[in-house]
């Protein structure tokens, strides 16, 4: 069983109608460790040694945050700036990282036909997320395609919901093994994978 560090960011989650959601329906089974930023540091004073164990304890670290600005919100940039230090996260000895694999759980407000080349924001997603690939590559670490949930704008309670309860199960089903990685790798994002049924009557 993979172990997932959930690194969550979001600065107003008063205000949120979608992550407040989603991190209500986060599973609570080992094997995932769920560590809320903005709530650990609002003063930004990052814990980097406990950033860095929690991280030596992990074998898949995902990003949850909405997109703001066509990036992450801002303590998951100083989270990156302080955590993954030279001679632990790269350089010739910084080798604490290698082999672990990260991807990004996000939202954004446009919807998926504005995130394409000849659409409004005028590049992919994943270009927009260029700087945590090459950053999770320098660190030897595999960058997968994002959990995407887009066009909040739009969305009704209902369909806040659905998105949360098909995210869980999406934890569940890596948690479970059930994510096939090839498929992962080659697919346009997280949430269009369909993930192995599981087997009959081994969770209720
Ligand atoms: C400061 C700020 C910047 C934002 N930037 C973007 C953006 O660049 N692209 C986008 O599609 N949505 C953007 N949005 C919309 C948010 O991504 C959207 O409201 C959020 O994903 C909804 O999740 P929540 O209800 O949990 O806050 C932005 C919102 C704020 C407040």
């Amino acid at each position: 069983m993979p172990r997932i560090l959930l690194l969550f960011a979001h600065p107003a989650l008063e205000r949120s109608r979608v992550h407040r959601k989603l991190i209500e329906r986060i599973p609570r089974r080992d094997g995932i460790t769920f560590q809320d930023l903005y709530e650990r540091y609002p003063d930004f004073n990052v814990n980097v040694r406990k950033e860095q164990e929690l991280l030596l304890l992990s074998d898949l670290v995902l990003l949850q945050h909405p997109f703001y600005w066509y990036s992450t919100p801002a303590l998951l940039k100083q989270w990156q700036d302080l955590v993954l230090e030279h001679g632990w996260a790269y350089g010739t000895a910084g080798t604490a990282l290698r082999g672990k694999r990260m991807a990004n759980v996000l939202s954004t407000g446009g919807g998926a036909e504005a995130y394409r080349r000849d659409g409004f924001n005028r590049h992919t997603i994943r270009e927009f997320l260029a700087p945590i690939e090459q950053t999770a590559s320098l660190c030897g670490m595999e960058f997968l395609p994002p959990y995407l949930i887009q066009g909040t704008h739009r969305m009704t309670e209902a369909d806040i919901e659905e998105a949360a309860r098909a995210y869980s199960k999406m934890l569940e089903a890596l948690l479970d093994d059930r994510v096939d990685l090839q498929a992962w790798r080659s697919a346009p994002s997280l949430d269009a994978i369909r993930p192995k049924t599981e087997p009959a009557g081994a969770r209720s």
